[in-house]
């Protein structure tokens, strides 16, 4: 028995884990209750009394050395992969997903952007409104139809007769004129982005929530010259320096003359495509001079100050930049089309 005891040591002291699988077999063949070593005990039963002693104690010792080198096999496995996997410089970082800013923002950053760069500032207004700011002050005829109920979203209605106190949602950035004209002298020089409402149907052209961006230049000596070259730098600026604008006469309470700017489709170059309807041309804004009403309402000096004011859609303009044809897609904030978008802006 001594014999192979001296045996089974001289193995144990051979062995070297290269592997789990090999380590598992060492463990197998010498540690588990089957293997050698219980085996050893086993027979150890049956020695003689006078031997029990010694024998007993070198059984033990190479219990404890196969589980000494089990043990040290084992750990050195271990360190083994954790080392590589810790100091493997070469593996690609851990994926950090970080979000995109909504196209609407973008595009209005954008819009902000290039007005700032030739001298206006921002300011933003209450979404929730007074007819007086949205309407009255901006010049708006009491039967006008933009005061009715089918187009403007009421909190607070005194009657069935527009009143300066009623309380709605804003229809259009143009409030914030009022709102900043109330408040200072000239020379203003600023823009308005912000969110409006209107009553209408949700379609693919239309929804009753979207985003408008209001310019304001009001001081000595202001012309219509200034304000077709403003928009002339803005529309470049937007949609390449190619670009051509048409101004066409229309009507706003707020502004007289009162336009509609138009500038040349950059997806045909003003050649006619399906975008622009075949005419070349693609309406972006409103605008116009200041109407001496509305200075004198907001309690400017009409005689001494002039003005010209416009007044954009984002989500139009977006859908230009972007070629998307349906509004609705926008509102939805379906990660795989926000994430489309990435910018500087
Ligand atoms: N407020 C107008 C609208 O929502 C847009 C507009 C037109 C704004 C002419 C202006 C302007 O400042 O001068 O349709």
């Amino acid at each position: 028995m001594l014999d192979k005891i001296k045996e089974l040591a001289g193995s144990v002291q051979q062995f070297q884990a290269n592997s789990a699988e090999s380590l598992e077999q060492f463990r197998l063949k010498f540690l588990s209750k089957k293997g050698e070593i219980g085996q050893l005990f086993d027979e150890f039963r049956t020695v003689p009394a006078e031997m029990k002693k010694q024998l007993g104690a070198e059984i033990n010792k190479l219990k404890q050395f196969a589980q000494q080198k089990y043990d040290d096999a084992a750990a050195a496995l271990e360190n083994a992969v954790s080392d590589d996997s810790r100091h493997d410089l070469t593996r690609p970082g851990e994926p950090f997903e970080i979000g995109t800013r909504h196209p609407i923002s973008i595009v209005k950053n954008e819009i902000v952007d290039i007005f700032s760069r030739i001298g206006f500032t921002v300011a933003e207004g209450p979404e929730v409104e007074d007819d007086w700011h949205v309407f009255s002050a901006m010049n708006f005829a009491a039967e006008h139809p933009a005061r009715d109920m089918q187009d403007t979203f009421f909190v607070e209605k005194k009657s069935m007769e527009p009143d300066p106190h009623d309380i709605l949602l804003r229809t259009h950035t143009s409030s914030v004129q009022s709102r900043i004209m109330e408040k200072r002298q000239p020379p203003i020089r600023m823009i308005f982005p912000g969110r409006v409402f209107r009553n209408e149907a949700i379609s693919a052209r239309a929804h009753c929530i979207f985003h408008q961006v209001e310019g304001l230049y009001v001081a000595e000596n202001v012309s219509f010259a200034d304000l077709k070259q403003t928009l002339l730098y803005f529309a470049k600026e937007m949609f390449g320096n190619d670009t051509k604008i048409r101004l066409r006469p229309s009507y706003f309470p707020f502004t007289e003359p009162s336009a509609e700017m138009d500038v040349s489709c950059s997806i045909c170059g003003g050649k006619g495509c399906n975008i622009c309807k075949g005419t070349g041309w693609l309406e972006i804004l409103g605008c116009g001079m200041v109407d001496p009403n509305v200075l004198k309402n907001c309690g400017i000096d009409s005689e001494k100050y002039t003005g010209f004011a416009f007044g954009m859609g984002v989500e139009r303009i977006a859908m230009l930049k972007y070629q998307v044809r349906d509004l609705r897609l926008y509102f939805e904030n379906d990660i795989r089309f926000l994430k489309q978008f990435k910018s500087a802006y």
